[in-house]
């Protein structure tokens, strides 16, 4: 517990700015000073964030913070404040109830601000968290550029139908605003890896060439224990926590994504996002409990639902297709009430895949087709399969004011696949 909350200040300029993505290869980003990703927020569980923001590029812009359960107001979305515009500043003002990995991005105009660049990690951390020989950030987007490095148009009629409905993949894969960067790490050691994927619409399955890894956490923080895996899928929006090694001196290896088949036109490909270097062996204090954290059930797997929620892709005269939720695009439902658990039955009547994200609060997966997840963990998002259904609870603090939910595929959000709803 703590006696005294610890204000800690950040500024951020949000603006345009040319920015080495490899050597001889340079883009004209949108971000955060200067700098792509922005800048990694840091702050201990229970401080007091403040964010003095200035905008600085020709467009107004807004900024979320995603995975932060703060008040409404600060939500950054355009149901809560008015889009902060050229030249214009806001103060974001918030509380960091939960320790893990965040991260902030632009709310306004994503399919072009995110492309570009406009996001960045924010790091919660905490006494409990497991000790390790290091931590990193692991921000993971792709960008679509032409050969001479300019932010590519979808163009006209079919590709741009094409991009609407498979979503934006670029073949510039990058990892903390690197394009193959090379990661160094020592043997025997271990580390924390904090993976955000902040791309548009690419589904990552990290695979760290064969070698396990241990997964501890996600979008809500740790999970109960650490489990060992060799590939997860993280789609954009979620985070995943891991732990690297250790491994042995002089080993190599890729940071790859293996290929992920979410039904569009593009084609599923491997993909590599770094080379690995093991270097000198080096003492590690890393220690990892078998236990991290108890998640406490918030209700168990057959509990009644309270409200069913559809996400459908449904053809349209003017769009060829329209991505909609609950029969609609932009569609607000019924207030939520402060106190009374949510239980919803959220399903996905398309045949491609959508990442479910709900603003401002975590939820527990209670069942997915009927079946009990392997592990309990808190989530923000959470991937929507193929013709399946997904069972959550989540319980609306005391936190009266506008939320939504959507797909974070941007071009689907961009398409109207959201939906509002206030907490009364
Ligand atoms: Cu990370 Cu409304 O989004
Ligand atoms: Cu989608």
């Amino acid at each position: 517990m703590k006696t005294k909350t610890t204000v800690v200040e950040y500024e951020l300029e949000a603006g345009a700015f040319d920015w080495p993505i490899a050597p001889h290869k340079t883009v004209r980003a949108w971000g955060f000073n200067q700098q792509l990703p922005g800048p990694v927020l840091k702050a201990k569980r229970g401080d007091t964030l403040v964010i003095k923001f200035r905008n600085e590029l020709p467009e107004p812009t807004l900024i979320h913070w995603h995975g932060i359960r703060l008040a409404a107001p600060m939500d950054g979305t355009g149901e809560v404040q008015q889009p902060v515009g050229p030249g214009e500043e806001f103060e974001y003002r918030f509380v960091v109830p939960d320790a893990g990995t965040f991260w902030y991005h632009s709310h306004a105009n994503e399919t072009v601000q995110m492309e570009r660049g406009m996001y960045g990690a924010l790091i919660v951390e905490d006494e409990a968290d497991p000790v390790t020989d290091a931590d990193r950030v692991m921000l993971i987007d792709d960008m679509k550029l032409t050969a001479d490095q300019q932010f590519s148009e979808p163009g006209w009629f079919l590709p741009r139908i094409i991009e609407r409905h498979d979503g934006r993949e670029g073949d510039t894969l990058l990892i903390n605003g690197k394009e193959q960067p090379t990661i160094e790490i020592h043997a025997g050691q271990v580390e924390r890896w904090r993976f955000i994927n902040a791309s548009s619409a690419r589904y990552v399955v990290l695979y760290l060439g064969g070698k396990e890894f241990r997964i501890i956490g996600t979008d809500g923080g740790l999970l109960e224990q650490p489990r060992t895996v060799t590939e997860v899928l993280i789609t954009p929006g979620e985070r995943l926590d891991i732990l690297a090694g250790p491994f042995q001196k002089g080993e190599t290896f890729a940071i790859e994504s293996l290929p992920y088949d979410r039904t569009t036109f593009l084609k599923a490909k491997r993909r590599t996002l770094a080379t690995v270097q093991v270097r000198e062996p080096k003492p590690s204090v890393a220690f990892i409990p078998d236990s991290l954290r108890t998640i406490v059930p918030l209700a168990p797997p057959d509990a009644a639902v309270t409200r069913k929620i559809k996400f459908a892709v449904g053809p349209s005269w003017k769009n060829g297709m329209d991505f909609l939720v609950n029969e609609g695009t932009h569609t607000q439902d019924e207030p939520v009430r402060v106190g009374q658990l949510q239980v919803w039955e959220v399903s996905n009547a398309s045949l491609m895949d959508h990442p479910f994200h709900l603003h401002g609060f975590f939820f527990q997966v209670l069942e997915e087709n009927g079946q009990a997840p392997a592990y309990r963990a808190w989530k923000d998002t959470y991937n929507l399969k193929p013709r399946t259904t997904v069972k959550i609870a989540w319980m609306p603090d005391n936190r009266p004011g506008k939320w939504m939910y959507h797909c974070h595929i941007l071009e689907h959000h961009a398409a109207g696949m959201m939906a509002h709803f206030e907490v009364v």
